[in-house]
């Protein structure tokens, strides 16, 4: 079943739970590599992401074990630093094993990480990083070879906030002989995250989620349990799903201190939230406002979704300008929103300009990423009559059950 059809133009109303963080659960599953005894992961995502990343585990001498409330990990076996060749291409999150895995064994080989439709996501950031740190790199068989005889802290400037290559300095901070200070540092929920797993089994960081970070490496870990936070980007891509269609829906453990950017583009739209201690409601009138919005590293709007607003901008009243400054390639919806109507001019490689139209008409539409197949699934709710989304596969990388969680908000979607 990898096609949702929807039912569009129906107000939603209910209340949903937000399932955990992909963007934190990978990186602190990545990280249990380095204690070397097991963890218990709660509130991990039951996602495809997090599937290939615990078969990447297992590939590498980990014992998984899925419980109801979360996975353990053990990696007091962990044998070496090669990963099987199918498990790691195209797989992004793959990459922050990288240090972890240098961090453990002092080597690894690993295919390159591929890009993908929304950019080529090239790693020169990481490998410059960790060269800093004693990392020698190589190239065998077209695979990236990575050797580490004494891995020891450094002081690392990056030009730009990569998560990324933010985790994996931290990764292999927390292993490496010596201090490591890491300016210019990511500053999204994520790293915080990450450092507050590290933290918990004995690691010592200070300056996580800010952007100078401090890691005094080569203490001795020990496993922990430890609580993955809630999904902003979820939670994000319903509270704007709710501004597209209209209605009145409650975001059970939505993060919304992680969420002052997406909040204040949702009320320029037009929606009300009010956030409690439980979650967030949230309010829409059945037309959103036309904004401006432009995406930038955390604390800014996530490029996480911009595809979900573009997508909400199409039946918004005026004219609505997005501007992609994170990656290359993230408007390949707006042929898609085309089918169903939509008003859209592309100005230049990160530049759209949106005229709202009063209504989309349901189409068969094709997503071919994640959050732009999310945004599809905004758009048909929107839309009049009977939608399509194929290439469902991309979203269940990233939502456990878009069908299922929709639904309790009162739509009408199923996977075909
Ligand atoms: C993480 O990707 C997230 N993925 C992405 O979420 C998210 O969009 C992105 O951060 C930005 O917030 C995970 O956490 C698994 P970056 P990452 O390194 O780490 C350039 C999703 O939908 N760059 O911050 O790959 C890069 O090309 C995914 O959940 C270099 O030039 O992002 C991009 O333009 C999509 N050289 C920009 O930096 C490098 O060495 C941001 O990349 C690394 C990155």
């Amino acid at each position: 079943m990898d096609s949702i059809r929807i039912q569009g133009g129906i107000a939603l109303q209910g209340k949903v739970r937000i399932q955990g963080s992909k963007n934190a659960s990978l990186p602190v599953l990545a990280a249990t590599l380095l204690v070397g005894e097991g963890s218990f992961i709660r509130n991990c995502p039951r996602i495809a992401d997090v599937h290939s990343m615990t078969s990447l585990l297992k590939s590498l001498g980990c014992s998984v074990h899925w419980q109801e409330a979360g996975i353990f990990v053990d990696s007091s076996k962990v044998r070496r630093g090669e990963m099987p060749r199918e498990a790691v291409t195209g797989m992004r999150s793959s990459l922050c094993l990288l240090g972890a895995l240098i961090g453990r064994c002092g080597e690894v080989t690993m295919e390159y990480p591929g890009g993908c439709v929304i950019g080529e996501r090239p790693i020169d950031l990481h490998l410059a990083a960790l060269r800093q740190m004693g990392v020698v790199f190589s190239e065998q068989k077209g695979q990236l070879r990575a050797m580490a005889k004494r891995l020891h802290g450094a002081h690392i400037i990056l030009p730009f906030p990569s998560v990324g290559a933010t985790e994996n300095i931290i990764l292999a901070g927390v292993a490496a002989e010596g201090e490591t200070i890491l300016e210019g540092a990511a500053r999204e929920p994520e790293i915080l995250a990450l450092c507050r797993y590290l933290s918990c089994c004995g690691a010592c960081i200070e300056g996580a989620g800010s952007s100078k970070i401090v890691i005094w490496g080569g203490r001795r870990l020990c496993g922990t349990e430890f609580r993955v936070p809630a999904d902003r980007i979820v939670a994000g891509t319903y509270l704007l799903g709710c501004i597209g269609v209209g209605g009145n829906i409650f975001l059970e453990q939505a993060p919304a201190e992680e969420m002052d950017a997406v909040l204040l583009a949702a009320q320029e739209m037009g929606g009300h939230v009010c956030i409690t201690r439980e979650g967030l409601y949230v309010q829409a009138p059945v037309r959103p406002l036309a904004v401006k919005l432009i995406t930038s590293p955390y604390p800014g709007f996530p490029t996480d979704l911009q595809s979900v607003a573009l997508a909400v901008a199409s039946k918004g009243s005026g004219r609505t300008d997005i501007e992609e400054t994170i990656f290359e390639n993230r408007f390949r919806i707006v042929e898609e929103l085309k089918k169903m109507g939509a008003c859209i001019e592309q100005t230049d490689s990160h530049r759209v300009a949106i005229r709202g139209v009063d209504s989309l008409q349901g189409a068969q539409v094709e997503a071919r990423e994640l959050r732009g197949g999310a945004a599809l699934v905004a758009a048909a709710l929107m839309a009049e009559g009977e939608s399509f989304v194929r290439g469902c596969s991309y979203i269940y990388r990233g939502y456990e059950n878009i069908c299922r969680d929709f639904r309790e908000l009162g739509a009408r979607v199923t996977s075909v």
